[in-house]
């Protein structure tokens, strides 16, 4: 029977000032869960039940659009009775896997790691034991439970509330993370009393109650120091922000990545980035963004789910699901919408947004520009103040421009619209049909001269100028 893993999930996020489960908060822009679930899936497990509890389904909606290794199911915890009670809600799961071992672990502690949950399993295995609790040895081990050691193993778990003087200076903890053998945790499980400081269910019970029966109860030192931590209000998750992004961008400075200054800098743990590029002041790189060698990725940008190829250089760029071929140079102030190829070379200067559209190699797009649902070749030239209309307030049309085209300064290409090869639009053009190649559009009115007409206009406001001064 193949191991499996039951995540405890029923909290409310109280003290976060919130009204979802606390295992949805966010820790480098994924939901604490998602971490937890992340290292059993490292760790090679892949049956998980996660015991819901407030606002249940916020968890199975998370559970359903999350793309899981395994089988993910839920059970609900109605009433909070503690972590025992928790665990006796997925009774039905643990009785479809007697005959393996069963992980549980808090859906809080975000730091948990597929190394300690295998290097746990395999202590659990080579001594036999009914449980095997991961530990960690702290500083301050204020609120968690404390672990009393035996010469064969340990003798339980006591909880901070529970603890006499002694036991209060135990500075070895219980992470909240457990191997059971699942048959043995049956068998103790339903005898767990909440006779105890806080009148719950103490899933801890279990150790004692499993040396009675005559099995083996050892515990687990995790090399992880973070691998108990976890958040009860904003202040303690932005803590556990600050490990995980600091862990992130160690991981970097080890590959040689230059930062050159860390302030609003951060990583999240999927990014990739290649040698010699260098990272800026105010930069996040999010979701499964890719960035290639000696890119220089300049203040303020924001990348998500985004491929960046070689040499290529940003400033304050926003892109969102593009990708961005080699020795581009883009910004400041650039959006990239999803749907967006930048190709080679490409230059798109200042306030530019590019939405759903390939921009052919060595193109410019100098600034002030909205490229929409386009098809752009190579060496064309955008001037400024560009506006591709895609959008008649139904539907969407495309624009073609073809390679070596010049769109003159303020030209609207309202869609559907074919600009030829090499052909030019006149600034200040709209252009409402096709242009054919090495042509030139104009599409504006003509010029109307008055004379004299304004000079008439000056002197009057002139008069009222200096009356008003007298
Ligand atoms: C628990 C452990 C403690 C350990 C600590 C590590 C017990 C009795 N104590 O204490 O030894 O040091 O974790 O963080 O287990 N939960 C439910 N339903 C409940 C109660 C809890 O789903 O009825 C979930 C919580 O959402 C949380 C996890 O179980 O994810 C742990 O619960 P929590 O109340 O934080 O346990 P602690 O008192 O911290
Ligand atoms: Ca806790």
């Amino acid at each position: 029977m193949a191991n499996n893993v039951i995540i405890l999930a029923g909290g409310q996020g109280k003290r976060m000032k919130i009204n979802s489960p606390k295992v949805l908060c966010r820790v480098l822009g994924e939901p604490m869960i998602e971490w937890v679930m992340r290292a059993c899936e490292d760790a090679g497990l892949k049956d998980i039940c996660v015991v819901k509890g407030f606002a249940g389904e916020q968890i199975d909606e998370f559970v359903a659009g999350r793309r899981s290794v395994g089988e993910v199911s839920t059970v609900l915890q109605a009433e909070r009775l503690g972590t025992g009670h928790a665990v006796m809600m997925a009774e039905d799961f643990l009785r479809g896997h007697i005959g393996g071992s069963t992980l549980v672990l808090c859906g809080d502690a975000p730091f948990i790691d597929a190394a300690t949950i295998k290097g746990a399993l395999e202590l659990h295995e080579k001594k036999g034991c009914g449980v095997t609790v991961v530990t960690s040895v702290v500083e301050d081990a204020t609120g968690y439970g404390r672990v009393v050691r035996t010469e064969e193993g340990i003798a339980g778990i006591v909880e901070h509330k529970d603890c006499t003087e002694e036991q209060l200076k135990i500075r070895e903890i219980n992470s909240g993370c457990y191997w059971f053998d699942t048959k043995a945790l049956l068998e103790v499980l339903f005898e767990i009393k909440p006779n105890n400081a806080q009148g719950e269910y103490y899933l801890t019970d279990c150790v004692e109650l499993m040396i009675k029966k005559g099995r083996t109860a050892d515990a687990y030192i995790s090399e992880n120091p973070n691998v108990a931590l976890g958040a009860n209000d904003r202040r303690g998750l932005l803590k556990l922000n600050d490990i995980a992004r600091m862990s992130v961008i160690d991981k970097w400075l080890d590959e040689g990545i230059e930062f050159t200054c860390l302030d609003g800098v951060s990583i999240g743990r999927d990014v990739v980035i290649g040698r010699g590029t260098r990272i800026d002041a105010g930069v996040e790189l999010r979701g499964k963004t890719v960035i290639g060698e000696d890119c220089v990725i300049g203040r303020g940008c924001e990348l998500e789910n985004t491929a960046i190829g070689n040499g290529v250089v940003l400033n304050n760029v926003h892109a969102f699901d593009a990708v961005v071929d080699d020795n581009a140079k883009i910004g400041p102030f650039v959006q990239l919408r999803p749907g967006t190829h930048i190709c080679r070379g490409v230059k798109i200067g200042d306030f530019v947004e590019i939405k759903n559209s390939t921009i052919g190699e060595g193109t410019a797009v100098a600034h002030l520009t909205y490229v929409g649902d386009s098809d752009v070749g190579m060496n064309v030239n955008f001037g400024c103040g560009v506006a591709t209309a895609n959008y008649d307030g139904e539907k969407k049309f495309r624009t073609v421009v073809g390679d070596n085209a010049f769109i003159g300064c303020n030209t609207n290409l309202v869609a559907p619209v074919t600009i030829g090869k090499g052909a030019y639009t006149a600034a200040g053009s709209t252009i409402t049909g096709d242009v054919p190649a090495d042509a030139l559009a104009i599409e504006r009115g003509q010029a109307v001269i008055k004379e004299e007409y304004a000079k008439k206009k000056l002197e009057k406001r002139t008069r009222k100028f200096e009356d008003s001064r007298k």
